[in-house]
């Protein structure tokens, strides 16, 4: 049977923790865990997988979101014809960012966030981000579009932010003519 990763909810304290930074070498279970995260993001980017095993599809899932208040993240990149690429990020800091803003047209999602939530999220439409991989080797890397805000959606995660905390309740759709939607 198939084991899946426990996700905390929303409502769980620990998601409003700011992480530690990571130290290097990284434990051989946390490496097998980051592995999982990795396999199970995938999966639940195959509609048969995920209907199989219940999976949320999703493409990011960072440290505290499975309890370890570390500061890394992970990112499965859909490629098209079930190809997939893997990203690991430790200790990741923003080091350039475009003006140009985006943000999710159908509505920013969490793993963690088990509904429906109404508005925009602007985000940075590129950033270049500097960080270390999961040998503990530094390295840059510059992400655009959905990348560019999927990356940004874990940072926060590292700072104890929420997707909906940059949405304004009272206008949820506020300067949405501002930002360009993908
Ligand atoms: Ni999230």
């Amino acid at each position: 049977m198939y084991k899946k990763l426990k996700i905390l909810d929303e409502k769980d304290k620990r998601l409003r923790l700011i992480s530690k930074d990571v130290t290097f070498p990284i434990e051989k279970k946390e490496k097998e865990l980051i592995n999982k995260a990795m396999e199970e993001l995938k999966l639940s980017q195959i509609e048969e997988y995920s209907e199989k095993y219940n999976l949320r599809p999703g493409m990011g899932l960072s440290a505290i979101q499975l309890g370890i208040a570390k500061r890394w993240f992970v990112i499965v990149e859909d490629l098209g014809d079930e190809k997939f690429k893997n990203y690991f990020f430790a200790n990741p800091k923003i080091i350039l960012q475009s003006e140009a803003m985006v943000y999710v047209e159908a509505g920013e999602g969490c793993l963690s966030v088990n509904r429906e939530v109404e508005g925009i999220v602007p985000r940075c439409a590129r950033v270049t981000i500097e960080a270390y991989d999961v040998d503990g080797n530094k390295f840059k890397i510059r992400l655009r579009e959905d990348m560019s805000i999927a990356a940004q959606h874990e940072i926060d995660h590292l700072n104890g932010i929420l997707f909906f905390d940059h949405i304004d309740k009272n206008n949820p759709y506020k300067n949405a003519d501002k930002y360009r939607g993908i």
